[in-house]
Formats: structure tokens, sequence, C-alpha cells
């Protein structure tokens, strides 16, 4: 049986895609940012994009229903921005100026769904010492959800993705409705076994000579699974294009070692930048660090430039016939703001499971009345 489900806060559909993959009928995908939205229609077969400012979400959720015909979705995901939390001492997110995770609050109130999942980063769970993630469970217990909550947050390499990306998710199942708590997904993968930002990205041209086209040809097999796994769906190679950088920031980086930082220059080269995650080179040995949304801190391992839109996307699992849209700075906000793709399928396979097997108890229920 498939269900359904919308996603707010949707971004270009990385969170959509894992569930699509996982087997959900996704009905629609809601956000405010329509380079975004272009990529997610574009992208997720049959699901709407609709631009709606989730801030007036009540001006909304008429809305929202009627294009999706007035069905009920089963369950609602959501990643909103992590903004504008503020306490005012109360046990209830009403009360708060938590604006975006009242649209999702809202969203669960009128749509009344199976379940739902927000993700968030992990710096939400230790927000006010962890007052704000106690009021959002208090919040959907109060309306009759059982909310479980990552225990720690999910990494993304543990499921498969060549990335080091922390995230924290809330799940919630109607009571009324017997599912009693959902369990996270155990790590399919660990640090002996992590895929690599080599066995993601090797087979990808250089652009040592060249900026490379926004649409263009392989030059190699696969070399590793994951690559054929990225590959299985796509003949042409979209959004692999270089930066044009100046030749100092060339010759500062050709001089950081593979898996080295600032901290590996030369005395007085590359002063410029000096925090933490400065003139990163990735290592093809391991999973990238966290890819965020486009600032120039981060090397190819290998070569002497940014990683382009592709590799980015390789890095957090978009497969490559899914294609970004709209101006390159657009096109890194929306691969470094979403939810992997593989760890969000992981997350909705077990969801998957877990309605089943209340569907199934219902059935039995069903059929045991019947007979009666
Ligand atoms: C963290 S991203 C979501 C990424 C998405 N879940 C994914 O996996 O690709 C947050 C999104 O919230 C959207 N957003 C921010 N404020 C909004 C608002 N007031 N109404 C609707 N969407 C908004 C942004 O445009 C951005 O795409």
């Amino acid at each position: 049986m498939s269900y359904t489900a919308i996603d707010l806060f949707c971004g270009a559909g990385g969170l959509s895609l894992g569930f699509q993959q996982a087997g959900f009928d996704i009905l629609a995908g809601i956000d405010a940012n329509q380079p975004a939205l272009d990529t997610y229609e574009h992208n997720m077969n049959g699901a709407i994009a609709l631009n709606e400012d989730l801030f007036k979400v009540e001006e909304s959720l008429d809305d929202i229903s009627e294009k999706i015909g007035h069905k009920n979705p089963d369950v609602i995901i959501a990643g909103p921005p992590c903004q504008g939390f503020s306490l005012t001492g109360s046990r209830d997110l009403n009360d708060t100026r938590n604006k975006l995770y009242l649209a999702v609050v809202k969203a669960v109130k009128y749509f009344k769904p199976k379940a739902f999942l927000i993700e968030n980063v992990p710096g939400m769970a230790t927000l006010y010492k962890g007052i704000v993630k106690q009021q959002i469970i208090n919040t959907f217990e109060d309306m009759g959800y059982a909310v479980s909550v990552t225990p720690k947050p999910l990494l993304a390499a543990d499921f498969g993705v060549p990335q080091i990306r922390k995230r924290m998710f809330f799940v919630g199942y109607r009571k009324d409705l017997n599912y009693g708590y959902f369990e996270f997904p155990e790590p399919t993968y660990n640090k002996d076994n992590y895929v690599t930002a080599g066995d993601a990205i090797s087979d990808l041209p250089s652009l040592e000579n060249s900026l490379g086209e926004e649409v263009s040809d392989y030059i190699k097999e696969p070399q590793s699974t994951y690559q054929e796994l990225m590959r299985k769906h796509a003949d042409k190679l979209y959004n692999h294009v270089g930066t044009r950088h100046t030749e100092e920031v060339k010759w500062v980086i050709s001089q950081v070692p593979e898996g080295g930082n600032h901290k590996d220059l030369p005395k007085g080269v590359g002063n410029s930048r000096k925090f933490n995650e400065a003139w990163t080179r990735y290592d093809s040995h391991k999973p990238s660090k966290t890819i965020d949304t486009g600032h120039r801190n981060h090397f190819h391992y290998k070569w002497n430039r940014v990683p382009t839109v592709r590799e980015n996307a390789r890095l957090q699992s978009f497969p490559d016939d899914f294609q970004f849209l709209g101006t390159k700075t657009q096109q890194n906000r929306q691969v470094g703001n979403a939810v992997p793709p593989l760890l969000a399928q992981a997350i909705a396979k077990k969801m998957i499971k877990h309605l089943n097997k209340e569907d199934k108890d219902a059935e039995v229920d069903r059929q045991l009345n019947l007979r009666i």
C-alpha cells in the first residue's frame, strides 16, 4: 500500500526525494523560494510545487488542500529553518514566536495526518537547554501524537551518504490509531566502510582546463558502486560547472595537502581566511565535511577549485538525473539546504513499516469484527 505525503519547506526536495524513493506518493511541496520550487517540480515526478509564505500558514491551508484535491495526506514532512526561537516560559509553542514551527503545528492540526516528521540541525535539540525541544514534544503530544526524538542526531554517513552531516528529527504517530512510539533506523554503515568523497566523485571531469557546461558528457565509467547508483538513471552530466578562482586562491589551495586546512599552510600564506573551516581540502578516503549553502572554504580533494554543484549533490546523495535549476548560487543553496535523500529514505522506509504495522492490526481487527 502506498502512503501519501506533503512536504512543508520543501526546498529543492531532498527530504521529498528520499520519501519518494522509499515508496511514498508525494502530493505537494510547499516553499517560498521560487528557484527551489522550480527544481522541485522539475524532478519530483507528479508532485506539485506550491509557492506559499508559511509565516502566514493560516491563509495557505485551504489553498494547499484544494490543490491536492482535498485529500488528507497520510504524512506531513517538514524541514523548517531554525530561526525566530524565543522563550516565554510557557510549555506551549503557541506562546512563542517560533512561527515557522507553528506552520507545521497548524498544518498537522488541519490535516490530521497519521504521522509527521520534522527535521532540524542538531543545535535545535540543545537550544535553551533543551526547552525548545521539549516545547515541540509537548505541543504535539497535547495534540494527540506519540512523539519520538532522535536520542542523538543521526549521522548521514551511517546511512551510506559520503558526508559527515548530523541532523535531528522528531517523528510523531497518532495516538488514537495505536501506532505506539516510532523507533529510528539503526546505522547500516560504520567508520570502516563509510562511502568516501573519492567513491562519490572520482569519475567526474576535473575541469582543470575549462569551466565545463551545464550539460556535458561523462568521460569515465563509474569507479565505485556508489557512482553506479548515482548514475543509474542518467546518461548526461548536469550542473558540473567549475568556478573561476583568482591565481592567488589557486596558489594558496595548491599548498594544502589532501584532508588539510589553513593550519597546514606555510607561515604567511592564506592569511585572509583563518577560521576553523578555512582552506579545507577534502580527503578522498573519508566522507566530506558538511555541505553548506555555498561558502568558498571547501575544496576538491585533488583539484585546486571548490566542488561543483554536481559534486556537492553527489556528496549529498542526490542522483545524477536530479537537475538543479536557477543560478549557481541558488543551486548551491538548494543542495546545501537539503536533507540527504539516502538518509531521508532510511527513515521513510522505517516509517512505512510502522504505518503498515498499524494497518495490518486494523485489518485483523476488522476481520475479527466481521466474524463476530
Ligand atoms: C532547510 S531548507 C529545507 C530543505 C528541504 N527539506 C530539503 O530537504 O531539500 C528550508 C526552506 O524553508 C524555506 N522557507 C523559509 N522561510 C519560509 C517561509 N516563510 N515560507 C515558506 N518557506 C520558507 C526556504 O526557502 C528553504 O527552502
